[in-house]
């Protein structure tokens, strides 16, 4: 990582507006809503690049984990902004990911990636030697602006019988992540 950057765990530092400015924009998340972004925010590990020639310290990388601390993290969000590329922050944080004290514990460490796996590779990941034993379950395709949240949820419906022998069924909320 060559220049005036810093690296940094700190949530509080975070700059909400930033993050949702290009995830609205990514070709994985096109249109997030910023609500959706917080909350996805405030239930990972983020880990953020801030440039400190800029008065505020503006963000200009962002990555973020989805974790237990002992047997999964997944990878996520992973980007920086395109005047900030090619100087080595997008290793930096995926480094410091795999360096953090919290995650050490962790036995597998997964992502998904259309066209970056050099960038991971770099840091030791591989394809996954059996991808026949990974199953996945999609609830959300796009987060479209012409579709209401309650459109958008598909949900999982369920039935079980409760403690009084009672049927009772639902649908389990999706949170659009
Ligand atoms: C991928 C990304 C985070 C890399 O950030 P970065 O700070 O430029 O990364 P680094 O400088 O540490 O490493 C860049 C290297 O990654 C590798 N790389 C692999 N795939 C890449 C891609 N899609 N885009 C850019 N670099 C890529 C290249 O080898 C590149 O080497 P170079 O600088 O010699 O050209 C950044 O290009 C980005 O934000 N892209 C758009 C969002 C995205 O695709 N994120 C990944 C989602 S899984």
């Amino acid at each position: 990582m060559t220049g005036p950057y810093e690296i940094s765990f700190d949530p509080a530092r975070l700059q909400v507006d930033v993050i949702h400015e290009f995830l609205r924009e990514s070709y994985w998340a096109k249109e997030i809503p910023r609500a959706t972004v917080e909350t996805a925010i405030r239930n990972s590990l983020c880990v953020a690049v801030y440039d400190t020639s800029t008065p505020r310290a503006s963000l200009v990388g962002f990555a973020r984990v989805l974790t237990d601390y002992v047997s999964l993290a997944y990878l996520a969000d992973v980007f920086v902004l395109p005047e900030h590329r090619h100087h080595g922050l997008g290793s930096a944080m995926v480094r410091a990911i795999l360096d953090h004290p919290e995650l050490q514990g962790v036995r597998r460490f997964l992502l998904a990636t259309l066209d970056a796996h050099a960038l991971y590779a770099r840091a030791g990941f591989e394809p996954l030697a059996r991808p026949q034993d990974f199953m996945t379950l999609r609830r959300v395709t796009s987060y479209s602006a012409t579709q209401s949240p309650s459109e958008k949820s598909v949900g999982i419906l369920f039935s079980r019988k409760g403690a009084d022998g009672e049927a009772r069924g639902g649908r389990i909320p999706d949170r659009g992540l």
